[in-house]
């Protein structure tokens, strides 16, 4: 049994004064190890956000399942509940405003302790513990959140999550707000707290260069759907949907040296998610598209042990010489920057 599981999940926002639906999550279905990292990687809009918060039992889901450990999440079994005592925790987007101004760090770290059976000399034993694993000092217990710079203060964010020693935490872009060099600093001490105490993640990012070091498993997703999922070794150096070529192709490197060929360039607009096509929803942007990719949505292949596409097409792509010359280039290029950090 893995620690997460999604079975084919579906999300629908009603809108108000009006029968149509905003399709934000279309039938997904994916696993989260113990003590993996599994990332959600797409658009803006393509319901990464919408999982995490089904996930962690914020949101209803319209249909399918979500079990954590075994154990159905929905209702009064959610990430705010007793019921799951600390095990599931969240880290958001924007440290700042996720931290109460008016409060001292410690007690932003205390808070999450008091859904625990602990004592109050454990809960101080446990945030002074999880202050210096986050590479922070004592004395900022202390202050607050305006004292700290905006990479400590999501150093606060991951301790606030990690204090209850939770098994998943989900974490939504938590690098997105950060400038370069906190943003590897982050990364680095994420990977490392993940090796020292075993929690999974659920890693929503659109950043492929931060979610290439980070996850073990990607999942690529467009349009609600996860159109490509496997190890981040097979995502990275041998994508088979052209979306997920397409969304690579267009990850800039910091290095205006790399001279960067277009392997595919998705054409048009992304369509709405009130609209979705019959067929394929990346048909219209799509330069294989067939016939065939109009009329029916292509069923899930197996492409290699544990590496999945919906594509009619996804051979064409592996034999693109171009496509993995590409691919051995922006690895070694990748290589290369993680070696200078
Ligand atoms: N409460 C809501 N009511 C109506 N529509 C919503 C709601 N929440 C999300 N949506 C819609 O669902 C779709 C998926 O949104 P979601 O926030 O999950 O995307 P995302 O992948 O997290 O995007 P981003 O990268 O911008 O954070 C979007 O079309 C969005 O407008
Ligand atoms: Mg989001």
């Amino acid at each position: 049994m893995a620690l997460l599981e999604i079975h084919e999940l579906v999300k629908h926002f009603p809108i108000t004064n009006s029968r149509t639906v905003v399709q934000a999550v279309n039938g997904v279905n994916f696993a989260v190890e113990k003590g993996e990292t599994l990332a959600l990687v797409g658009e803006s809009g393509s319901g990464k956000t919408t999982i995490g918060r089904c996930v962690l039992g914020l949101i209803k889901p319209t249909a399918g399942q979500i079990l954590f450990q075994g154990r159905r999440i929905g209702g009064k079994h959610n990430v705010r509940s007793r019921g799951l005592r600390g095990k599931m925790q969240l880290v958001f987007q924007e440290p700042a405003e996720s931290l109460d101004p008016r409060r001292h760090i410690r007690d932003t770290l205390e808070e999450p302790l008091r859904a625990l059976v602990i004592s109050s000399k454990g809960r101080d034993k446990r945030i002074e513990d999880v202050i210096r694993r986050v590479g922070l000092s004592r004395k900022m217990l202390e202050q607050y959140p305006a004292e700290l710079s905006i990479g400590q203060q999501q150093r606060v964010g991951i301790a606030r999550a990690i204090v209850t020693q939770p098994e998943l935490i989900v974490l939504d872009e938590p690098t997105s707000a950060l400038d370069p060099t906190a943003r590897a600093e982050i990364i680095d001490l994420l990977i490392e707290l993940q090796k020292s105490l075993g929690t999974a993640y659920l890693f929503i990012s659109h950043d492929l260069n931060t979610v290439r070091y980070i996850s073990k498993r990607v999942a690529v997703m467009y349009l609600g759907m996860i159109v490509e999922e496997g190890t981040s070794e097979q995502i990275f150096s041998k994508p088979r949907h052209p979306y997920a070529v397409g969304l690579m192709s267009s990850v800039l490197l910091p290095n205006p040296n790399l001279n960067q060929p277009s392997v595919i360039n998705l054409i048009g607009e992304i369509p709405s998610p009130i609209d979705l096509p019959k067929g394929c929803y990346l048909a219209g942007r799509c330069p294989l598209v067939e016939d065939r990719c109009r009329t029916k949505m292509p069923a899930l292949r197996e492409v290699a042990d544990g590496h999945t596409v919906f594509c009619y097409n996804y051979e064409k792509i592996a034999a693109s010489a171009e496509t993995i010359d590409y691919f051995e280039q922006f690895q070694a290029e990748a290589e290369k920057i993680l070696s200078l950090r």
